[in-house]
């Protein structure tokens, strides 16, 4: 994938992985749309992406509003008249044991992971299908391989990503519209940093942003990353459910929840 002029969307832009990524992309010297709710964090990077020789246009969003999402993809088309590619990287996570349930987290962690996704499809697959070219790239995660203790909202949203985009794929492929479906693994972002559990293989966020870099240059469909989580996740995805809850009921204690 080459991204030289190219208008590219990336939404939760203000931190982590889409930050990274926007400052990646920007050595590309392309058209990058940011977007995110912290517009003024986004605005800090103008300096840094016009050096590295792209264009920057910032607009503040909440990707759970559809209106909003609807004005985001309007004011691009407006600008620049073209959109080449999105990558739809907003997303929550917020840990919660089913001891403590409060159905609102789940509302609010599916409004942005999974509906955060859908309404800019709604506005995006259109464009994409008319201009007969594109990309749409969503951040998964290879939590989405099983229902792990106590991640029982994030890994179901994200599950419900991955397989929302997997369909997607092959729907849009008669339109030359390209679907990519990124899952990480532990990075080390501010979505992290305040977890108070071991993550295995946690990587640093710039060289999680290579290897999706890498995958794009690649041509790739399905990014995952680090190789040592893939396997793991793979291995525990393909165990029988009876292992996979032997395992899961002796990682969970009555304590710990
Ligand atoms: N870090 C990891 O280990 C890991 C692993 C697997 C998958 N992921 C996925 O990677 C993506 C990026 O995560 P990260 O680790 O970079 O986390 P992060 O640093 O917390 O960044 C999250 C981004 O999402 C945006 N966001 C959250 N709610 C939003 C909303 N309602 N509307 C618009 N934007 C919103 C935030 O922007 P504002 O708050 O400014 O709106 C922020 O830019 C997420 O989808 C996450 O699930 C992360």
């Amino acid at each position: 994938m080459n991204f030289w002029g190219k208008v590219i969307i990336i939404t939760g832009a203000s931190s982590g992985i889409g930050k990274e990524l926007a400052l990646s992309l920007s050595k590309e010297k392309c058209k990058l749309v940011l977007i995110a709710r912290r517009i003024e964090f986004i605005n800090e990077l103008k300096e840094e992406i016009e050096k590295n020789g792209s264009e920057l246009f910032t607009i503040k969003c909440d990707v759970t509003d559809k209106i909003q999402v609807k004005y985001s993809v309007d004011s691009v088309l407006n600008k620049f008249n073209q959109i080449d590619g999105a990558i739809l990287n907003s997303g929550v996570s917020v840990k919660q044991s089913f001891a403590n349930f409060d159905s609102y987290v789940a509302e609010q962690t599916f409004a942005v992971n999974y509906f955060g996704i859908v309404n800019y499809l709604n506005e995006l697959l259109p464009v994409f299908k008319k201009q007969r070219s594109g990309f749409i790239a969503g951040v998964s995660s290879l939590a989405d391989a099983r229902g792990f203790p106590v991640s029982g909202i994030y890994c179901s949203s994200k599950a419900a990503v991955t397989t929302l985009l997997e369909s997607l794929k092959a729907e849009y492929k008669p339109f030359n519209v390209k679907i990519i479906n990124i899952h990480p693994g532990f990075v080390k972002t501010p979505m992290t940093d305040k977890n108070d559990f071991t993550m295995p293989f946690l990587m640093d966020v710039k060289k999680a942003c290579k290897i999706i870099m890498k995958g794009f240059r690649k041509d790739k469909n399905i990014i995952k990353f680090p190789w040592q989580m893939t396997l793991l996740t793979g291995i525990i995805k393909r165990i029988p459910d009876s292992w996979f809850q032997y395992i899961a009921d002796k990682r969970v204690s009555i304590k710990k929840l």
